[in-house]
């Protein structure tokens, strides 16, 4: 028989060791860990006192610990994560979907309120998929074709999309921006890379270490992907069509600049729930040249 032990005083030793590290909010993580370790809802875990779990379980524990002592983020520890409340598997070349990016879709959501028609919708740099399957969780006819150039990461969207039986809806290919694409859509969405080269390694080790590169690095000054995709982007959308990208706080002039530049019309900047520059929306004017 194996016994059992008191949770409270395990978790109050683990967050001083996760703290003393450097780690921000280590309880809230801890929380989802002894989740998964224990299988106790992380609601009944917030109220720990009196909780007790078997001897044989706290090895486990100990291990997703130690895991979070050497910087891995909780996400990747638990191997998937929540999105516009769709529960997203990652791979190790998928970035882990950040709440920043629901201003992304909520501002695509509330330029284009039918929920109702057959939107096409591209999304380049899908990643877990996360933008699209939102999207296409939102809109019930819609259609959507994501991108990446990992085809691992297209392969975990794929999954997603799967799990969430969106898969009927949504096709997934691997390939550099639109080099694979063909046709015309309504809603062409990007959370592109975005932060500059120089600046990635003095981000948070659970960035730095353990983020895709290929899914941080924008170049010098973090803006190399918008400048290629407002180039390629016009030609794929639609009359009216609308584009809608995820940029850094400090990028919302530039970003949207670009968007003017290329002839986009009604140009706008949203900011996220921290009141920062976060996204930039513009659309395709009837009669726009491109490619
Ligand atoms: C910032 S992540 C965004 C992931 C996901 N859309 C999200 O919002 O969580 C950028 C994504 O762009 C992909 N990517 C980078 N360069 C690319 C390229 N040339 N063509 C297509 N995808 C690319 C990366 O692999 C990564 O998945």
């Amino acid at each position: 028989m194996s016994g059992l032990i008191a949770l409270s005083p395990l978790l109050r030793a683990a967050e001083e060791r996760l703290t003393a590290l450097g780690v921000e909010d280590a309880r809230l993580d801890l929380l989802y860990l002894a989740e998964r370790a224990f299988a106790i809802p992380v609601g009944r875990l917030r109220r720990a006192d009196g909780v007790q779990v078997p001897v044989d379980t706290v090895a486990s524990f100990q291990a997703l610990v130690d895991r979070r002592a050497a910087r891995e983020p909780v996400q990747r520890i638990l191997g998937d994560w929540e999105f516009w409340g769709l529960t997203l598997a990652l791979g190790p070349e998928t970035l882990i979907p950040r709440p920043d990016t629901e201003t992304l879709v909520e501002a695509v959501l509330k330029a284009r309120p039918d929920r109702a028609r057959p939107w096409r919708i591209l999304d380049l740099g899908t990643g877990t998929g996360a933008i699209l399957l939102a999207l296409l969780s939102e809109y019930r006819q819609a259609f959507g074709v994501g991108v990446d150039l990992s085809p691992d990461a297209a392969a975990v969207a794929a999954g997603n999309a799967r799990s969430l039986r969106l898969a009927d809806r949504a096709s997934f290919l691997a390939g550099s921006w639109v080099d694979a694409v063909a046709g015309r859509f309504d809603i062409i969405v990007s959370n592109p890379p975005y932060i500059p080269d120089a600046d990635i390694a003095g981000l948070a080790p659970e960035v730095a270490r353990f983020e895709p590169w290929r899914a941080l690095a924008g170049g010098a000054d973090g803006l190399d992907p918008y400048r290629h995709l407002v180039r390629v982007l016009p030609a794929l959308l639609c009359d009216g069509g609308l584009i809608g990208f995820e940029h850094g706080a400090d990028q919302g002039l530039a970003v949207a600049g670009l968007l003017r530049d290329t002839g986009l019309a009604g140009v706008s900047t949203i900011r996220d729930l921290g009141g920062r520059d976060r996204v930039a929306l513009g659309q395709r004017p009837a009669g726009l040249r491109a490619g």
